[in-house]
């Protein structure tokens, strides 16, 4: 009698102990749903492919793939001349200064030779295409460094249609 109860209760047992010892990965079991059992390439898996040819960033197209001038897309409307008042502020009047003028508290340290500090307002640059200014500042521009990682294309088309109203205002 007391043999078959203990039987019984082994049998009944058997599958909770399999259970928490799968379970407490006494016994590691790889189950198909891991994770990294996957086609894609893992973090630190082998080099990254290079984008195709003429892909374009999700931020928009930073410049014409064929040297051509880029074309201003963004309308001056007062929205975008507002942002562009605001970013200029942020990345550029550190060098031309709140009004353009070249005068800002880092124009002094370009010192000839090297280059010195533009003046915006000038008529040089009043003439200047918009694509020609996006490319200065996507690029930069001898002693000026490119403000690319600082700005979206969207964000320079702004701080060019701000940079008009500042020129026309002089
Ligand atoms: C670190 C300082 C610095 C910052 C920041 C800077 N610039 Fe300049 N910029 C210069 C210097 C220096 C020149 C003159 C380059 C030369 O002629 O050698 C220049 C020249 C220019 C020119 C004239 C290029 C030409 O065709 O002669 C334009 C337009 C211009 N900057 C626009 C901008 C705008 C717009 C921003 C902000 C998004 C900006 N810059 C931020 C330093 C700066």
């Amino acid at each position: 009698m007391r043999r078959r109860i203990l039987i019984t209760l082994l049998i009944l047992a058997t599958p909770f102990v399999i259970g928490l010892v799968l379970t407490y990965e006494i016994v590691q079991v790889d189950f198909p749903s891991f994770m990294e059992d996957q086609p894609s390439v893992g973090y630190r898996e082998g080099p990254r492919l290079l984008p195709p040819a003429g892909s374009v960033p999700i931020t928009g197209v930073e410049a014409p793939l064929d040297g051509s001038l880029p074309q201003n897309p963004v309308p001056a409307t007062p929205t975008s001349i507002a942002r562009g008042r605001v970013l200029f502020g942020i990345h550029c009047a550190v060098c031309h200064g709140e009004k353009g003028r070249g005068d800002g508290p880092v124009a002094a340290y370009f010192q000839p030779p090297a280059s010195e500090v533009a003046d915006l307002t000038e008529e040089r640059i009043l003439e200047e295409e918009d694509g020609l200014i996006y490319l200065t500042i996507t690029e930069g521009f001898q002693g000026m460094p490119s403000l690319a990682p600082n700005l979206t294309p969207r964000e320079r088309w702004d701080v060019i249609n701000y940079l008009r109203t500042l020129q026309q205002a002089q």
